[in-house]
């Protein structure tokens, strides 16, 4: 048996074995996918990479944002995509179309203009290489105005139901491929342990079982990959953050996770890799975040360890890797070393193909040990190759053995997308309807934490006696229900770009379903003046929102003091506010509730909201005024429609295991500081005090 150690360096002829003794052990073939492709295959990459120049192999490790590509072109050209090689380019969060504007032939004809580019070799005029071409579409295609826009992930928890989250990813792979990508940046499979963690929505909860079981259904739908054709028909899948962005101290975005006990980190962070490799990942990207202070982005033993896995002899994963973006940058910042030190202890780690953005360029450029100064995309590649001994004379460097190791990787992935050959599949769309896959999972969503009036009558849903409906709160916008990572990074409020008529706010939903003559008041000032003598509990009530404005990464960090690489590198950022998860109603708003409430009217409140929120800090308190209360997530363009159908009755809470939570709900901000708040299936026997308000699987149904 070969010796962990020793694996890391075999030559990539060697790797090839390992993958071969591998597909002999039908015991552990599961892991083996289409990159682990037929011998022809094997030899068809091997060809290539022999075949290529330094310069075009670093090129295919190069993973770059539009914005540097286009900076560096011709205008309209995209022609730096042949000088530098590129192998990849990504849509980073705010990224448009060169008109300015994110409508769907905008996207079209700017990405069949980026994707028409490809990188012939210099020795092989007949070998052409094709682009990866990423996006975040970590909840639909996030960049395209008027797009279906689904549940985030923390949302979709609520639903345990992994078929539909398969359907989601195929409908999400469908419209990036419409749009012009190929690669799209998720599942993010990180367990949430601490909400104040500005990403917390991106998970699918805290129960890891689960989230294996949404990974693995997330691989299939988007992937849609032939095993035994070796071809991958969907779109790349990267499964993020490896390992451990869940679970940092405090719940800071790429902060640290102090692992004392890692077997325990293991079991608490490691399922939805297992769910990733299994369903055949592509890509993993590699975590900002650090354990024990040493960032993912060089930490060789965890990577050796737990991505690559060889002590088995089987590679449990056998895509190629990705860093994050700029995350070579903030590792340097985080180890006090210059560009090109960083680069080589990521590339030697185990990353096959590196995010690079403006940060790192500069960075790069100021490396004094660096021949090229410039602010192009040349002074990063040119620490991609550097290549020379330490004063100490240790070799300090990356060799063309492991480049030819990544490319390798890079490369069979490509073979299986296709991205090797001219002819592209033709793209067909998935059965059924987006729509209403889309309404199905806001429905399932929904979470019932309460639902009774003081005279102990439910109050969803509503009867046809109510003829009167007071809304309060951000009711007609979509864009909050859709949260981050939608048009721009951080997401935007209003209804801008989804004019659709298939997206709906609540305000929307609520008319389309309320029975015809339904009095809707809403204008905080006329309900001032209101004669309130009219109302009563049988025939009103109140549906107000409190929501939290859309945010993404480390920007929806709360209550969080500590370091943030980001600072260091983007000076002009506001500094994040510490804060609390308290939510609770403004003066106005809550100084009507409580109007209404005099005459016995029953409140229906709706949280949206990336993570759960404490809602029952006082007697006024969201949770503790309202009869019914709704954690309505961030449900997306077809929120508005499942969140009035809910009430309404049209969607009854509870069918099968929907509708209920994927993570405890805190009573008060101790249960979070102890970062212990997680579902029964990983709790420690301390974790028992935890003091959930609601535990894990909890939801009313009507
Ligand atoms: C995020 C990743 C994302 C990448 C590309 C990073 O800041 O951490 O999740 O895929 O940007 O947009």
């Amino acid at each position: 048996m070969l010796k962990k150690s020793t694996v890391f360096a075999l030559s990539f002829s060697a790797l090839y074995s390992i993958t071969a003794i591998a597909q002999d052990q039908p015991s552990s073939g599961k892991y083996n996918h289409f990159y682990s492709s037929s011998p022809q295959d094997q030899k068809r990459v091997s060809d290539i990479v022999q075949n290529m120049s330094l310069e075009e192999k670093i090129g295919q490790m190069t993973l770059v944002n539009m914005a540097t590509i286009k900076k560096e072109s011709i205008p309209g050209n995209w022609d730096a995509i042949e000088k530098y090689h590129i192998g990849a380019i990504l849509a980073d969060g705010d990224e448009m179309p060169e008109t300015g504007k994110p409508n769907l032939p905008d996207w079209q004809t700017q990405m069949q203009a980026i994707g028409s580019h490809n990188v012939t070799l210099a020795n092989n005029n007949k070998i052409h290489i094709r682009l990866l071409l990423g996006t975040d579409a970590v909840h639909g295609d996030q960049h395209v105005a008027n797009a279906v826009i689904f549940p985030h992930n923390i949302g979709l928890g609520a639903t345990h139901d992994p078929e539909l989250v398969k359907q989601i990813a195929t409908w999400t792979a469908y419209d990036i491929k419409h749009s012009g990508f190929n690669w799209v940046y998720a599942p993010t499979v990180a367990v949430v342990h601490d909400y104040r963690w500005g990403r917390t929505y991106e998970s699918f909860g805290s129960d890891p079982s689960w989230i294996k079981r949404f990974a693995e259904a997330y691989i299939l739908g988007a992937q849609n990959s032939d095993d035994e054709k070796h071809q991958l028909r969907g779109v790349l899948t990267s499964t993020k953050h490896f390992i451990g962005d869940g679970n940092t101290d405090d719940g800071v975005d790429e902060g640290n996770v102090t692992v004392n006990d890692e077997a325990q980190f293991i079991k608490e962070n490691y399922a939805g890799y297992e769910g990733a490799f299994s369903a055949g990942t592509g890509n993993v990207m590699i975590s900002y975040s650090s354990i024990n202070g040493t960032p993912m982005s060089v930490n060789k033993e965890y990577l050796k360890k737990y991505l690559f896995a060889e002590d088995d002899l089987v590679p449990r994963f056998n895509g190629f890797t990705v860093s994050d973006y700029t995350a070579i940058t903030k590792a340097v910042y985080a180890r006090h070393q210059v560009f090109h030190e960083t680069l080589a202890d990521a590339v030697n780690a185990g990353l096959d193909m590196i995010m690079v953005s403006q940060y790192d360029i500069e960075k790069a450029s100021e490396d004094p040990a660096l021949p090229d100064h410039s602010s192009n995309l040349s002074a990063f590649q040119a620490a991609l190759k550097f290549d020379h001994d330490l004063p100490d004379g240790t070799p300090y460097k990356i060799t063309e053995q492991r480049i030819n190791e990544a490319v390798t990787h890079i490369l069979q992935v490509k073979l299986a997308m296709g991205l090797l050959d001219s002819s592209q599949a033709t793209l067909t769309p998935p059965e059924g309807n987006e729509d209403e896959v889309a309404l199905k999972a806001a429905e399932e969503s929904l979470v019932l934490l309460k639902n009774s009036t003081k005279e102990h009558q439910p109050v969803i849903p509503l009867t046809p006696e109510i003829k009167h409906i007071v809304l309060l709160g951000k009711v007609d916008d979509i864009g909050i229900l859709c949260g981050g990572w939608n048009i721009n990074w951080q997401g935007h409020e209003g209804n801008q770009y989804h004019t659709d008529d298939k997206a709906s706010s609540i305000l929307t939903g609520i008319k389309r379903i309320a029975p015809p003559g339904t009095e809707i008041i809403r204008e905080l000032d006329t309900m001032k003046q209101l004669d309130l003598s009219k109302y009563t509990a049988k025939n009103t009530v109140v549906i107000a929102l409190i929501n939290e404005p859309p945010y993404a990464e480390f920007m929806g960090d709360i209550d969080n003091n500590n370091f943030n690489y980001n600072f260091a590198i983007n000076s002009n950022l506001p500094p994040v506010e510490p804060g609390s998860l308290i939510m609770n109603f403004d003066d106005q708003p809550l100084g009507i509730i409580k109007s209404f409430k005099e005459r016995n009217i029953p409140v229906i409140t709706i949280l949206v909201s990336g993570r759960p929120r404490i809602v029952n800090s006082s007697e006024d308190a969201p949770f503790n005024i309202s009869d019914a209360f709704i954690a309505a997530w961030l449900p997306g363009t077809t929120g508005g429609e499942a969140i009035a159908n809910a009430i309404f009755g049209k969607y009854r809470f509870g069918s099968n295991t929907a509708n209920t939570l994927s993570v405890p709900w805190p009573k008060d901000m101790a249960s979070i500081e102890t970062g212990r708040l997680v579902c029964p299936s990983i709790r420690k026997i301390d974790d028992e005090q935890a003091n959930a308000f609601y535990d894990c699987g909890y939801g009313l149904t009507t």
